[in-house]
Order: structure tokens, then sequence, then C-alpha cells
């Protein structure tokens, strides 16, 4: 983030603090509660935003050296992700050529080959067809093109995108971040994965992104952990494209106030959170980058994955408690957000509501069905899901 938009937001933050107000969108907005129920609506969905939009499959920090590799099962192909010998970053079905077993069944690794447990043909990590068992029964197979089968993926600021789509176009950043790269690139950590967690929630996977997307919860569902250290309910909201920058500020923010503005900094008072659509929600704080991730497996079950990465490694007993307390508030607060959003999908089953309501407040939920709204249309219309720019 550039230091002008820096001292911009803390002054929008301080304007609101001093005057008692919020920012506010013209509106509140209304949603059918069907979005969240209708089977039709969700194949729709899964297909056009996490099978032909691009989305975050992970981080470079999961591919550390040549030779490692990592798979992902939440998007309609299951993909394997690696970086060859060249240092290179390879996406692809995580498929094997000959009859299509799992090739890899691990969450991760790292060697010179994969080997298929099915019949052990074996490829290299760019994917090429190495080894065949006992050849001489493909005679006149061309190996060359019985390599793994490639998806488009693309990286920038450690962030690994794919396009989980077979055949699908070339992925192109400048149109999927929409202006988000001045404040992305500035704040990438470097270097290593301190957690990878995964949970399984029975709710859609919209009623989970709403939660993650408003802050408005926070004093209340939150009151018992991180509710009373933020501002309530005085994040601010900016748009681009798609994607979304919220800024959580914390009550110590008002404290700039009598300080030399060359002494602000908005990561000393405030969450610093970015939406990358369609399904992130990262969360930058002092010292950590974390994400979460909402993947739909069901219209009424969805797999959440936190991922934390950070430039330093839990090497001390001080810095494993630190990640230790760190992960417990998350563990507290997520399993909060976990039991509502549970609860939230058997009240919109129960048929006793037929919309839900996004306060003027609650930008970054309400935006978020407008752009996927955009993204069924032109996928419906057969134009790139991704076309933003
Ligand atoms: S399916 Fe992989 S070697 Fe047969
Ligand atoms: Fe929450």
């Amino acid at each position: 983030m550039e230091r002008a938009v820096e001292l911009a937001l803390i002054d929008r933050v301080l304007a609101q603090t001093a005057a008692d107000t919020r920012e506010l969108a013209a509106a509140m907005t209304r949603r059918p509660v069907s979005d969240y129920l209708d089977p039709d609506r969700y194949a729709a969905e899964r297909s056009a935003l996490f099978g032909h939009h691009p989305v975050v499959v992970g981080h470079v920090a999961q591919l550390p050296a040549p030779g490692s590799w990592f798979t992902h099962d939440h998007t309609p192909v299951p993909l394997l992700v690696t970086r060859d010998h060249e240092g290179r970053i390879g996406a692809f079905a995580n498929v094997c050529r000959h009859r299509g077993a799992r090739l890899c069944d691990q969450s991760e690794g790292q060697g010179r080959r994969l080997t298929c447990p099915f019949h052990g043909w074996s490829y290299d990590l760019g994917g090429s067809l190495v080894g065949i068992l006992h050849g001489e029964g493909f005679d006149g197979l061309d190996r060359a093109t019985h390599g793994l089968v490639p998806v488009p993926v693309a990286e920038r600021h450690g962030f690994i995108f794919v396009r989980p789509s077979v055949g699908g176009a070339l992925i192109d950043l400048d149109s999927v971040l929409v202006g988000l790269d001045a404040d992305l690139g500035v704040q990438r950590p470097e270097g290593h994965l301190l957690a990878l967690r995964q949970w399984d929630v029975p709710c859609n996977w919209k009623v989970l992104l709403d939660n993650f997307l408003e802050m408005y919860h926070v004093p209340v569902l939150h009151s018992g952990n991180i509710g009373p250290m933020f501002e309530p309910n005085r994040s601010l909201y900016d748009e681009f494209g798609p994607n979304g920058r919220r800024i959580d500020p914390r009550r110590s923010i008002r404290r700039l106030a009598g300080q030399p503005r060359e002494q602000w900094r908005l990561r000393d008072h405030a969450l610093v959170t970015y939406h990358l659509f369609p399904n992130v929600q990262t969360f930058w704080t002092q010292d950590y980058l974390s994400w979460l991730s909402v993947w739909p497996v069901a219209v009424d079950r969805t797999v959440c994955t936190q991922h934390i990465v950070a430039d330093w490694q839990p090497d001390t007993d001080e810095l494993r408690r630190h990640l230790e307390t760190n992960l417990d508030l998350f563990d507290q607060t997520l399993g909060e957000d976990f039991a509502t959003s549970a609860g939230v999908q058997q009240g919109l089953r129960s048929g006793a509501l037929t919309e839900v309501l996004f306060a003027r407040y609650e930008q970054g939920a309400a935006r978020v069905h407008t752009a996927i709204d955009a993204t069924l249309d032109r996928w419906r219309r057969g134009e790139p899901a991704d076309a933003w720019a």
C-alpha cells in the first residue's frame, strides 16, 4: 500500500471516530433466500466461479524448492500444483493419463518424479510422462502428448491463481486484481507456511462468505474474544472491481490523533483485509498474512481453509507461544462463525424468510452478490467469467 493511501485511510477512520459516525453505502440491499438454497444456482456458481474464474489455490510458501508439490481438492477439477526443476510453477489435473487414477494422494510432497499408485506410470514435475512400466505394452503411444493435463496457472505477490478448467484461457492477473497490485505488492510476506487448516461447515458457501465480509457481527458474536478490540462496526470499504479492501480499525487507532503523522502506521492499529473475488478473504496483521477460503462442495456444505504465512518461523518458545495464541483466537472466533453459519442455513431452509438484508455498512458482503450475479450473467452468455477490467 502506498504511504499516501495509508495516511488517507487513517484520516478517514479518525474522521469517523471524532464525529462518532460510520461510512455508509447509498442504500441497504436485499437478497432472495433462494440464492442460498437453489441447487441450479449452486451448480451454476460452482461451474462459473470455481471452474472458469481464476481462484487462489495456494501460496509460493507451499512450493519452497524445485520438486515441491501440493494437491487441492475443492474445485471441480482436482488439482496438482508443482514447482519443476527449473523453478517454474505448474498446475495440472491430478489425474493419471493411463486410466484416470488419482496421481498424488497426499496433500503435499517433494521429489523428482510423481508415480501413479495404480500401475506405476511416472511424470516429472513439469507434467511430462517419463516412465511406463513394461512399456512394450503401449507400442505406438506418443508419450510426448500423454503428459499430465495442464490448467492455466499464474502467480503474483505469492498467491497462486489457477483457472480450474482444462483447455481454459490463460489468466490475466491485471484483469483479475483490478487495481489491487499497489496494495498487495508492498505487503507480501516471504517464506514460510505456518499453518494450513481445514473445516467442513454445513452451510451454503455464501453464508460463510457473508460472515467473513462484514464486521457488523464482531462486537456481538465475538464479544468474548476479539469484539472489544475493534472500533464497533466502523470499517472502511473500497471496491476494486469485484474485489474489496476493508480496513478494520482497532480501538487503539484513536491514539494516533495526538501523534505526528510521520509515525502513523495503519497495521499497528487496524486489520488490513482484502477480498479476492470470489472466495478469499485475507488478513494482514503486524506479523503475518492469513487468509480464509470458502469452497462450495454441495449447496449446503462448504469447506473452509485457512493459510497463515510469514517471513519468520516459530523456532523459539516465544514465537511458538505467539503462534499458538493466534491460532487459539482464530479457533474461538471461527468456531462462533461456523456454528452461527450452520444455524443461518437452517433458518434460511425453514421457509420463514423470503429475503435477507445487508446494512449500508455491510458493503463488502452486499458487493460480492452483485459481482457473483455479473459473473453468472457473463458465463450464461458464453463470455469469459473473469472479464472484469
Ligand atoms: S492409472 Fe495411473 S498408471 Fe494406470
Ligand atoms: Fe466472525
